[in-house]
């Protein structure tokens, strides 16, 4: 068993933890800025970057045997940079896939990425880090995703869509195949994308037009 810590502490360090079952890690604390009661009575919660410090000061060892993801599922670049803060302590990254969920042999998953509960990511999809494939959701083959994607619950990808750094893909959404969805780009709930997306839109409906503000 090798042991595990989450930089978040709230509804995506559940989905996380539950990937682990089965798997080699083991969750020995959480971390969050704001002060939180563990979800788990024997994982204490660490309050912050001073927190973590603390800990890992008195940790036998050090960091020797430990790695950490980002629980953090929101998509404002705070999963990219609390990843570089956790590295700057030492720890390595993990990615982490749930025992159900499909990553088909020639994929490619970069550093701290999440393929949790039932989805899929079929041949020659290649992922960035840091990227949350969700519950249940799919990225069809030669899918491109950048770095800190996050595809929400439910949602599919179809194949070969290429979708930027930043962007979020929102819960159930579906994607045509060979559509662009650019950097830092919104994507809502339940919107079927049948055009590129520029980057920074916010698109939602059927078919998917940017939002009125
Ligand atoms: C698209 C989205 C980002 C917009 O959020 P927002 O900017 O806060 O928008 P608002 O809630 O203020 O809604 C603005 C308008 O857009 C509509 N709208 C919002 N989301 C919509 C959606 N997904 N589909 C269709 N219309 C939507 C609202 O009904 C509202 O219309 P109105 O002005 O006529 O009342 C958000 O609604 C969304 O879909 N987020 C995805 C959430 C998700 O999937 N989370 C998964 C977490 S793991």
């Amino acid at each position: 068993m090798d042991d595990i810590l989450f930089w978040g502490a709230s509804g995506q360090a559940k989905v996380l933890h539950e990937a682990l079952a089965g798997s080699r890690w083991r969750l020995v604390a959480l971390v969050d800025r704001i002060a939180l009661a563990s979800p788990w009575p024997h994982v204490p919660v660490l309050r912050g970057e001073d927190g973590l410090g603390d800990w890992l000061a008195a940790r036998p060892g050090g960091t020797t045997g430990l790695h950490a993801a980002v629980a953090i599922g929101r998509n404002d670049g705070s999963r990219l940079d609390t990843m570089a803060l956790l590295r700057r302590h030492g720890l390595a990254i993990a990615t982490i896939i749930h025992p159900r969920a499909f990553v088909a042999a020639d994929a490619a998953l970069g550093d701290g990425c999440q393929v949790l509960a039932l989805a899929a990511v079929s041949s020659h999809a290649r992922l960035g880090d840091g990227v949350i494939v969700n519950t249940s959701a799919s990225v069809d083959h030669d899918c491109e995703l950048g770095h800190g994607v996050h595809v929400a619950p439910g949602a599919r990808l179809a194949g070969e869509v290429r979708v930027d750094d930043g962007a979020f893909i929102g819960t159930g959404a579906v994607l045509l195949p060979r559509r662009h969805i650019g950097a830092g780009a919104v994507v809502g709930a339940g919107a079927v994308v049948t055009r590129d997306v520029p980057a920074g839109a916010t698109v939602a409906g059927n078919p998917a037009r940017p939002l009125a503000r």
